[in-house]
């Protein structure tokens, strides 16, 4: 397919099933999908949105361009799931299309309010020259998860001063009021997130300040904020585009960063001794991170394991991108830890002895010596290495043989740093074509997606211990 902007904005009428039943067919052939990751039916997943708990359940939703792996006309497709680890895709819910959301419902947030759930989205509006024009728009979706749109945009326009790179609304709740922050793109060319407030979500929203996080620069555009609070600590996830590496050294097109504060301020929403500016994740893949406060007192995230401008291989077989697992986040010692969530465990099927392991397992250990080793292995010698060194406290990963390149421009290796002389362990999660490596219990995190040709997986190692499971299989 030659994907036009045309062809790429097509309205979902005007396609025919057969494109879907043609991308269904490729996708049954693949041997790269994923088993207990989140991944698209069909087409483009990028962003998750609207992370919520609503009417007894886990409610997430992403951002979906379901005709093939491009980003094109955007939906937010709906998940649910009784224990975040099992998810049921219902498809395209909040679809765009209308006056308000013309050429895509982009990014945003959810909270319950009532018996209902408040989806605040961007809706993506260009006019007949292909200004873009973006609103900040408002949904309901009731129990039956019929989802009814507001067609008056909650903020119809960006603040004065801004371009129109204006979007990714997180509505959160304090004291009786609502805020939405909103990232943006000043003229002057530098990132902001501005802060908008109402007495209810439906308005009227009037803008309040500024968040203040930290004082070093943003790069020129911030998307998909996120501002979650872990004991009682503000902690800031958020997209920095074009951050200068001086500011926070990062191999991937973007970053996805975060900074804790000490405490935070409601009045002026301040960060009180904001932390420097890290990378949430040191790996390959990861952005758009998204969370909430869970109303069982965890602050949850999932990202999207994915980067925008960038192919992947399996773009050919009509899809692209999946979720991580669903993270818990944790402050200790004043550093962010990221936890996939304990119902994770349930995907624990048994032991595994071999050398040869399933596409789905979990391995676990711990280096033994100052410098240790962990080497995936296909059938075909393709290899995933990952470099465990105590001494100098850095874990190397290194992609550069395993299967598929693609998006070499940016490197085949990645690196996070741990202290030195101090034991190192690991939990690797691997699923198939992606892995999830959790360094000394989520105080690193290094993700990344592999396109193995062979099919079948071996491990080995030197100076760990290690432990392999298999996993569930259940997507
Ligand atoms: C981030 C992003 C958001 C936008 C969405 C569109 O990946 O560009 O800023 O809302 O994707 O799909």
């Amino acid at each position: 397919t030659n994907w036009t902007t045309e062809l790429r904005y097509r309205p979902y009428q005007a396609w025919s099933n057969n494109q879907i039943e043609d991308i269904r067919k490729k996708i049954g052939q693949s041997h790269w999908r994923l088993g207990y990751h989140i991944q698209p039916k069909t087409g483009l997943l990028n962003d998750p949105n609207g992370f919520s708990y609503f009417n007894g359940q886990w409610h997430l939703f992403y951002q979906s361009y379901p005709y093939g792996a491009v980003h094109g006309l955007k939906n937010w497709s709906h998940l649910i799931s009784d224990d975040l680890v099992h998810w049921q895709d219902y498809g395209p819910t909040l679809l765009p299309g209308d006056k308000q959301d013309s050429h895509g419902t982009y990014s945003g947030s959810a909270i319950p309010v009532g018996d209902k759930l408040f989806l605040m989205y961007t809706g993506n509006v260009r006019d007949k020259n292909w200004v873009r024009h973006p609103k900040q728009d408002g949904a309901w979706m009731d129990q039956n998860n019929k989802v009814e749109k507001i067609s008056t945009p909650l903020i119809p326009e960006p603040k004065s001063g801004f371009t129109d790179h204006f979007r990714d609304p997180q509505i959160i709740e304090h004291d009786g009021q609502y805020f939405a922050l909103i990232g943006g793109r000043k003229k002057d060319d530098t990132g902001h997130i501005l802060v908008y407030q109402a007495a209810q979500v439906t308005g009227p929203w009037s803008y309040k300040t500024e968040l203040k996080f930290t004082q070093q620069d943003c790069g020129y555009m911030i998307e998909c904020p996120n501002l979650l609070f872990v004991d009682d600590r503000p902690v800031l996830i958020f997209c920095p585009q074009g951050v200068n590496n001086n500011v926070l050294k990062h191999d991937n097109v973007f970053p996805n960063a975060y900074v804790i504060g000490e405490r935070f301020d409601w009045e002026t929403f301040t960060f009180i001794n904001p932390s420097k500016m890290e990378n949430l994740d040191n790996g390959f893949d990861v952005y758009a991170t998204h969370g909430f406060n869970a109303p069982d007192g965890r602050a949850l995230t999932v990202s999207w394991i994915g980067l925008p401008d960038t192919s992947y291989p399996s773009d050919n077989e009509g899809w692209a991108n999946c979720f991580s697992l669903i993270k818990e986040l944790k402050i200790k010692n004043n550093q962010l830890y990221q936890i996939p969530v304990i119902e994770n465990e349930q995907l624990i099927e048994q032991k595994l002895a071999s050398k040869e392991i399933t596409p789905q397992a979990k391995l676990s250990g711990r280096v033994l010596d100052s410098i240790g080793t962990l080497t995936i292995k296909t059938d075909l010698g393709e290899e995933l290495q990952v470099m465990l060194d105590t001494t100098n406290g850095k874990i190397l990963v290194d992609r550069t043989n395993m299967g598929i390149k693609f998006a070499t421009d940016f490197g085949t290796t990645r690196s996070a740093e741990t202290a030195i002389n101090q034991s190192i362990d690991f939990e690797m999660y691997l699923d198939n074509t992606v892995f999830e490596l959790y360094i000394n219990g989520g105080q690193k995190v290094i993700t990344g997606r592999i396109f193995p040709q062979g099919q079948r997986f071996f491990v080995e190692s030197e100076h760990v211990s290690i432990k392999k499971v298999q996993l569930d299989k259940i997507y």
